[in-house]
């Protein structure tokens, strides 16, 4: 059951450019993007796949593309970048969250942008507007479960909050704690 406010930013669509001028869509995940996930998925390396899912991830599944698609848009959201390429559509990053059921207030947050398109801006236009789209629903901060190793996606974290809270997991993982407040004042 779709609420009136996610109702309503189904239809969000935001163009934006790309570091190197390229025009990108982003909009709503929706349960027809199933295909294009697939595929997107497997352009992916080795490494990106293993920093999103932190081991070597191989196809998604069934299972994999109706949770990462047949969402509520209330509880979990999630945002698509669509590119055009030879006259076709093709999504070229996903950012989604997940707001925790033990604390209402927080959601898990996670990025994956396909490897042709990084250090473009992707990953950081994905965080202003979950950010705000969070907001909207009364998340205030992101959390995520990070590789120590992935100094990309760390430095962007920092950037968008530096008073970031960060602990070691165990000797590979480090949680992180963002006020959404903090990264709607520098990124917006
Ligand atoms: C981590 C990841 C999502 C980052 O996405 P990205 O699109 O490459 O990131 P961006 O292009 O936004 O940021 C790269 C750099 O450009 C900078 N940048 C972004 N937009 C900018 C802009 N408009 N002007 C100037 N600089 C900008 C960022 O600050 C960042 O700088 P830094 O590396 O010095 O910190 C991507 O590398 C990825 O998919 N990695 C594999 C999966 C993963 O690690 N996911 C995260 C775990 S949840």
């Amino acid at each position: 059951m779709v609420s009136v406010l996610s109702q309503r930013q189904l239809e969000f669509r935001q163009p934006e450019r790309l570091m190197d001028g390229s025009p990108v869509l982003l909009r709503p995940i929706t349960p027809e993007d199933k295909q294009a996930l697939l595929d997107f998925h497997a352009r992916q390396s080795t490494q990106t796949r293993f920093f999103r899912y932190h081991y070597s991830k191989g196809e998604l599944t069934a299972a994999d593309l109706r949770n990462f698609c047949e969402i509520d848009f209330d509880n979990s959201l999630a945002l698509v970048v669509e590119m055009e390429r030879n006259h076709r559509k093709e999504i070229v990053g996903v950012g989604r969250f997940y707001r925790l059921p033990t604390s209402i207030h927080t959601a898990e947050v996670a990025f994956v942008v396909q490897d042709s398109e990084q250090r473009k801006g992707i990953g950081t236009m994905l965080l202003k507007y979950l950010a705000k789209l969070a907001w909207d629903r009364d998340i205030y901060f992101f959390t995520g479960e990070v590789l120590r190793e992935n100094g990309r996606i760390l430095s962007i974290f920092t950037k968008s909050d530096p008073e970031m809270h960060y602990t070691d997991e165990d000797d590979h993982t480090c949680i992180v704690t963002l006020s959404i407040r903090e990264i709607m004042d520098r990124v917006l």
